[in-house]
């Protein structure tokens, strides 16, 4: 179907194996936001988003689904401008494009199956029975089967972040875009989803943009990051450069995420431990002949 608002654009579009193509981006809001912005993702690929509050990560993400038009600059996704699609041309790309925005944006009175299927009924034609599988194969590709008829308020932080995540992709998208998907989480909650992200890319294959102001998430999830400032990318590239550049606000910005960054290691490990006791527990069990045995084998 030809849609009247869409446009068609033959001379230009994204690199072969460019996924999304992001090219000189710019918008104002009460003062300039993205000055000049460009980024290739390429399928399958996780790339990191990183900088302070306020820089404009949210806006690139509103920006690539359509939900904000630039001042300059164009997005392309496949073989689609964005930014020069209307409404319906804008519906067809947000089914090949999940999105977990900030808050989880469950709808409270529905329960966290219904919410799910709402979205199928939205973006696919799908039979009831196939909506079903599909809701079924989500929820567990994120560990939440048991929640299906729960309602939001009945789950906590990091299962509203499932949910969440389940009902993204449960549209099977080529493109995922998080926005801060481990904020406002405990560090052991956040590595959990953070791993999960990483899940959802090795046995789906979907491309990610993962918006963050954590280092630990970023790490965890891509091995590239573009780092915002003042509307520009003052860094493109591999996380474990990051550390090399020169650059006065980088060098700031990394001191500040180190800090957070070994109070994460810290938790982490203490949950390693935790795990490793109750997988054995004899050796963890003091007072017991095997328990102190275990105990100055591992002291010797
Ligand atoms: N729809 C909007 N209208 C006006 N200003 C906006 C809008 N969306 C974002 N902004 C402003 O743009 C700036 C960047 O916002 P945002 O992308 O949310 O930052 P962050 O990097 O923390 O996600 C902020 O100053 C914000 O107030
Ligand atoms: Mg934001």
């Amino acid at each position: 179907m030809i849609h009247p608002f869409q446009h068609h654009n033959h001379d230009q579009g994204p690199k072969p194996n460019a996924l999304v193509r992001i090219e000189h981006l710019a918008i104002t809001f009460d003062k300039p936001v993205l000055r000049d912005v460009s980024l290739d993702i390429h399928k399958g690929e996780t790339v990191a988003v990183l900088g302070k509050s306020g820089t404009g990560k949210s806006v690139l993400l509103k920006l690539i689904v359509g939900l904000l038009t630039p001042d300059s600059g164009k997005i392309f996704f496949k073989d689609k401008e964005v930014t020069a699609l209307g409404e319906f041309g804008l519906m067809d790309i947000r089914s090949d494009i999940g999105f977990l925005f900030q808050g989880a944006a469950l709808f409270d009175s529905m329960t966290v199956g219904q919410n799910l299927d709402l979205f199928l009924v939205k973006h696919t034609d799908l039979p009831p029975k196939e909506r079903e599988q599909k809701i079924a194969a989500a929820l567990e590709m994120v560990q939440l089967q048991e929640a299906i008829d729960k309602m939001p308020s009945e789950l906590s932080g990091g299962m509203k972040k499932r949910a969440g995540l389940a009902r993204s992709i449960v549209i099977e998208p080529e493109l995922m875009l998080y926005d801060e998907p481990t904020t406002g989480l405990d560090p052991v909650t956040a590595s959990s989803i953070a791993e999960l992200i990483v899940t959802l890319q090795q046995q789906l294959g979907i491309a990610s943009l993962v918006v963050t102001h954590d280092l630990p998430t970023a790490f965890t999830v891509s091995d590239r990051a573009m780092v915002l400032n003042e509307g520009y990318a003052i860094f493109e590239g591999e996380l474990k450069d990051l550390e090399k550049s020169e650059d006065a606000f980088l060098h700031e910005y990394l001191a500040a995420s180190r800090l957070d960054r070994e109070r994460h290691d810290r938790i982490l490990r203490a949950r390693e431990r935790a795990l490793a006791a109750t997988q054995n527990p004899k050796a963890a069990t003091k007072g017991t002949a095997r328990g102190s045995e275990t105990d100055v084998k591992v002291l010797t």
